[in-house]
């Protein structure tokens, strides 16, 4: 398949995929400007590029330099509450970015493409929704993420095969212990993680109003590695069938915010304190993935889906970065 380039490859999700490409032996090349990635989630085999993708012509240069025929682009700013207080940045770094990614694939006779997109790309409330359910993001965001799959799908066409991965919310660690979260956005699984190893743990919950059956948002959470995994099975089956697609990913199960707290204070052995604060602008009620199609995609059957062990996953990454800091 050629060398890969990965960008946005030093940070959370990046680099679980950066590292189960290096265990299949592909050559890796990651381009992340660290803004929100990390030195030490760097895979030592990856070639790396300390590159902003808003920067074209380096990029361009790192592209025709290191003959690139896949890339697997998730190099973004992925915080709902900052892209509302900051459009700008938010559509400088998520369209503009993704502009420059798609032009330098272009030029540069790219086969294929995967671009991380989100859940946050649907109409809010649907509950279960599947790949031609309604879009329509209610935060800038999500905005800015379905700008890039129509960039993508209208340069490409049929010239160079893409999917669009639509990941729900991405929790946990790897089986390695050496990869985890260790930027702390406004993700709720980071934030429990953070509060089970206090004392005296405390957590916000953004609205106990929602039409929901507790009251709180519901979210469809899959483990890191099996997200990961999926990138190189779909990567594989786009350059095998020279097809493009769009797909969910998730488990299809909804977690209630006030059940996933239940769940670390179980597994904590603690009690938290819960403060309950305004609804946030931009959150969505409710979204859980239908899945029909990844699994008849790529013949897919997750492999961590369980509540406990991506609970347990984040404890334990959450312990061994406290005890390295
Ligand atoms: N974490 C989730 O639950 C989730 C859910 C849906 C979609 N996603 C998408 O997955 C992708 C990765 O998210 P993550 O959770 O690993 O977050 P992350 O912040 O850990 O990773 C993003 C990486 O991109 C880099 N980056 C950002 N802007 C850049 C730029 N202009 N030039 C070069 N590098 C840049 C950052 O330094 C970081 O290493 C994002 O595109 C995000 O929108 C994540």
């Amino acid at each position: 398949m050629g060398n890969i380039l990965v960008t946005g490859g030093a940070g959370y999700i990046g680099s679980h995929i950066v590292e189960q490409l290096l265990v299949m032996k592909k050559k890796v090349i990651v381009v992340d400007n660290l803004s929100t990635g990390y030195r030490k989630l760097l895979h030592k085999k990856a070639k790396f590029f300390l590159c902003d993708i808003k920067n074209l012509k380096k990029l361009n240069k790192i592209f025709i330099k290191n003959k690139i025929s896949s890339v697997i682009h998730l190099a973004a700013c992925l915080s709902v509450g900052e892209s509302q207080k900051k459009p700008k940045k938010y559509y400088l770094n998520n369209v503009l970015g993704t502009k420059n990614i798609v032009q330098c694939c272009k030029k540069n006779k790219v086969k294929n493409l995967i671009f991380s997109s989100t859940c946050a790309v649907y109409k809010d409330k649907l509950k279960l929704v599947n790949e031609n359910s309604k879009v329509q993001p209610k935060s800038i965001y999500g905005k800015t993420k379905f700008s890039g799959e129509k960039l993508i799908q209208t340069t490409f066409k049929n010239k160079i095969n893409y999917a669009i991965l639509r990941y729900f919310n991405v929790a946990g660690a790897s089986k390695s212990k050496k990869i985890g979260q260790i930027s702390r956005g406004d993700q709720l699984f980071k934030n429990l993680s953070i509060a089970s190893l206090k004392k005296n743990p405390k957590i916000n919950i953004y609205g106990n109003d929602y039409r929901t059956k507790d009251k709180t948002c519901i979210r469809d959470y899959i483990h890191v590695s099996d997200i990961a995994k999926i990138h190189i099975l779909v990567l594989n089956k786009i350059n095998k069938d020279k097809k493009s697609i769009t797909l969910n990913c998730g488990y299809g199960r909804g977690i209630s915010v006030l059940e996933a707290i239940k769940e670390f204070q179980k597994q904590s052995k603690k009690r938290f304190n819960i403060y309950i604060k305004k609804k946030r602008k931009g959150d969505m009620e409710q979204i859980v993935a239908n899945i029909s199609k990844i699994k008849k995609f790529i013949n897919w059957k997750p492999k961590k889906n369980s509540l406990n062990l991506i609970v347990k996953s984040c404890i334990n990454w959450e312990r061994k970065l406290n005890y390295t800091k």
